[in-house]
């Protein structure tokens, strides 16, 4: 039996077009692979705001090496976005990154209680303190100016069947609530939110970080953020308007572009 209403999808939210597969091995691959094709007039048919779906995501794909491991009953998707459409040049896809995790937590909060969701710079959802979504955007490099922002939230999956390192770390909605969440219900609101998010960056940037830091969970915590090489130790102060991460540090205001942070204390 099929996971999603297509129909309706198609029908109540703000994308031009599906690409659904019952079993992928990820659906950010394949947002690239088909935004690049589209440059080649491979696919004659291309229209964005395209939505990648997927029933079950085989091999998904984290930020830097990480993995994304899906259970029966997660969601997973990729938006393939014209960054014109949405007035943002691809340089700003942190944004985009942090305003689709802003999006996953209007929603989820919808489910449970605003204090127990929060947002990890620069693309963690926690819920309850661990992680319920994780988002990663990429560029493609031949079709330039277009965004495949992938989301895979934790829905109907649960923790008790992930892999033994994940168990402490993850958490789905069905872990906390012991009840299933139509999963069309959940796509739809998702979708229709992270446009209203994607749309607030441009036209209201000033009360869109706000809302942002309000659900900040390293805020004004001291943070420990790795680098590649190197490491930077400072208070979090929020971000800025270009999605850097803002740190107190013994030198003063530090933006941080990049990294990961490996302690909160
Ligand atoms: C992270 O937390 O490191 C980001 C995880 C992003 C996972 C999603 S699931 C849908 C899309 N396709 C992928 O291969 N990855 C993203």
């Amino acid at each position: 039996m099929r996971v999603f209403d297509l129909e309706r999808i198609r029908r109540d939210s703000p994308i031009a077009a599906i690409d659904f597969h019952a079993e992928i091995p990820s659906t950010n691959s394949r947002g690239l692979e088909l935004a690049e094709n589209s440059v080649s007039s491979a696919i004659t048919d291309f229209r964005t705001p395209l939505l990648v779906l997927t029933d079950r995501q085989m091999a998904g794909r984290g930020r830097g090496q990480n993995r994304w491991w899906a259970g029966d009953g997660s969601i997973t998707f990729s938006l393939v976005v014209d960054g014109s459409a949405i007035r943002q040049p691809t340089g700003n896809w942190p944004l985009i990154s942090l305003a689709t995790g802003l999006a996953v937590a209007v929603v989820v909060e919808s489910y449970t209680l605003p204090g127990d969701v929060r947002l990890k710079w620069p693309n963690d959802v926690l819920f309850l303190g661990r992680k319920v979504s994780g988002v990663l955007v990429e560029t493609s490099a031949r079709r330039s100016g277009t965004f495949v922002i992938g989301v895979g939230v934790n829905v109907n999956n649960s923790f008790l069947e992930a892999p033994a390192e994940l168990q402490s770390i993850g958490i789905s909605l069905y872990d906390v609530l012991r009840t299933r969440t139509d999963p069309t219900d959940f796509l739809v609101g998702l979708l229709q939110q992270i446009f209203v998010q994607l749309e607030r960056v441009s036209e209201d940037r000033t009360q869109w970080i706000e809302d942002w830091r309000k659900r900040c969970h390293l805020q004004g915590r001291s943070v420990q953020l790795s680098t590649g090489a190197s490491a930077i130790a400072g208070v979090c102060q929020g971000i800025d308007e270009t999605g850097a991460l803002l740190l107190h540090t013994e030198h003063g205001i530090e933006r941080c572009y990049g990294g990961v942070v490996t302690r909160i204390l």
